[in-house]
């Protein structure tokens, strides 16, 4: 009894902690006041609808920031359909079919096109059954609310004709990406400007911003216990990933946990205690996290599946540096637990598995928000000491980019940090000055570079 008395209290202050996380957390679209020197300093830059008058009047900010949220929040549906391209490439749990590792063939290839249509084939039946894996689930439902259903001969035709149209729609953006990079027509760090917005995740990110945190230490911009509240933009959720993902592991998020594990390795956050917010646009990423954080309430961990993929072409120090992090992930916050073992077909990915204590997963509070166009206003003591955002501000143009690193500024408390692995302009003003930037060899030809901004008095 005792047991049961002490699980509805422990539920009972989960929902009551929820509430004042949210009531002390609610976002509010970026002020007028705060855009208007990015927009002054970007005139060249603005788009037509704050082009109208000029200066761009407070009412126009106003209803632009709006509707350009909700095109933004739209471009999710596009992430969506290539998570499913992912699990046509990718998947191994509902077909004996190799999987397709270049799709930039599709349509050329005659094995490939044939693969496809099977992979499809598999995919749709599986999609149908009655006993569906959470990520087989997921991306059933994204179907459905398009109005396609596994269910009917005709949705099946029609699911079949959209997975291969969306293959197709791959292999040309692949092909276009690799086109304006070579042209120097685009730069890397917007090179998703117009796509839909992805919530792929995987490690390598996590130990590029361990290793940066650590040279922070040793340049002493940061110092023993100084980190307190973090933030993470974007935290993504993991299910079959495009770099080497599959789809015998449930979505999954990993990053904050990756660097409440990182902060405590270095002495830098006490894991109990570090208060770590997720900003995120994505309702399934939001939705995930908060689901982990009721689970850990009834005093469940939260396992994740660490994969890794080491390929030849690794530079022998970043290989053994890496495999040394994945060795050690979640030493800090957890503890090994039973891997999901890698079914043959993927047998080039490595596994290993942690449980993340229940205390760990409470310390993560997730915030739906737009971090280019909406604003938490905090009081001094709650700004961030580290904000750190990966592979998410590529998905945004100049001017975008520079509303949030405006923005972002205001969020953090003087002398904290905002980590990026993409440079962020710095043709607006904003109260982020460029700090240490970083950067690893992985492979010949390949450097992954972390930038750090430091927030001014
Ligand atoms: C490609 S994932 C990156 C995941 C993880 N940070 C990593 O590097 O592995 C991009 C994430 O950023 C989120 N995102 C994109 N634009 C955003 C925005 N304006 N505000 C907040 N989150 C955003 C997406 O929903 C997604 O979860």
């Amino acid at each position: 009894m005792p047991s049961k008395i002490s699980k509805i209290l422990g539920v009972f202050l989960f929902c009551l902690l929820t509430l004042c996380a949210a009531l002390a957390q609610t976002p509010q679209f970026v002020p007028f006041a705060s855009a208007q020197p990015v927009l002054s300093a970007m005139r060249d830059a603005l788009p037509p609808e704050l082009k109208t008058s000029s200066p761009v009047t407070a009412d126009a900010w106003n209803n632009w920031v709006r509707s350009r949220d909700k095109e933004i929040r739209g471009r999710i549906e596009g992430g969506e359909a290539d998570t499913l391209t992912n699990l046509l490439c990718l998947g191994v749990t509902y077909t004996k079919e190799p999987r397709i590792l270049d799709p930039q063939k599709y349509g050329k290839d005659s094995a490939i096109n044939s693969l496809a249509e099977k992979r499809a084939d598999d995919l749709i039946r599986a999609l149908a059954g009655a006993r569906l894996s959470e990520g087989m689930l997921e991306m059933r439902v994204f179907l459905e609310k398009k109005g396609l259903s596994p269910a009917t001969p005709d949705g099946r035709k029609k699911i079949k004709a959209y997975l291969l149209a969306n293959l197709a729609h791959q292999r040309d953006d692949l092909n276009k990406w690799g086109a304006e990079l070579s042209a120097k027509k685009i730069s890397v760090y917007q090179l998703f400007k117009d796509r839909g917005i992805s919530t792929d995740s995987n490690l390598y990110p996590d130990y590029t911003i361990e290793r940066h945190l650590r040279q922070m230490m040793e340049k002493g911009l940061l110092t023993p216990g100084s980190v307190h509240r973090v933030a993470i933009v974007g935290p993504g959720l993991d299910f079959v990933n495009k770099s080497y993902g599959s789809d015998f592991y449930p979505p999954q998020t990993t990053q904050p946990f990756a660097v409440i594990d990182s902060l405590a390795r270095l002495g830098l956050a006490d894991p109990a205690s570090v208060e770590v917010y997720t900003f995120d646009i994505s309702p399934r990423v939001n939705r995930h996290i908060e689901r982990a954080r009721k689970t850990a309430a009834a005093g469940k961990p939260y396992t994740v599946q660490l994969l890794c993929t080491p390929l030849n072409q690794w530079e022998s120090s970043f290989r053994v540096a890496f495999l040394e992090y994945w060795q050690k992930f979640g030493d800090r916050i957890g503890k090994p637990a039973t891997r999901i073992a890698v079914p043959a077909a993927a047998a080039e990915i490595w596994n290993r598995a942690v449980t993340i204590r229940p205390g760990v997963v409470l310390r993560v509070t997730p915030v739906d928000m737009n971090v280019v166009y909406q604003t938490l206003p905090l009081a001094p003591d709650q700004q961030f000491d580290v904000v750190i955002g990966t592979n998410i501000f590529i998905y945004y143009g100049g001017l975008e980019q520079a509303l949030a690193r405006a923005n972002l500024g205001t969020m953090i408390k003087p002398g904290g940090f905002l980590l990026t692995n993409e440079l962020l302009p710095d043709t607006a003003p904003s109260k982020l000055a460029n700090s240490l930037q970083t950067s690893v060899l992985t492979a010949p030809g390949d450097t992954e570079y972390v930038y750090g901004y430091v927030r001014q008095k």
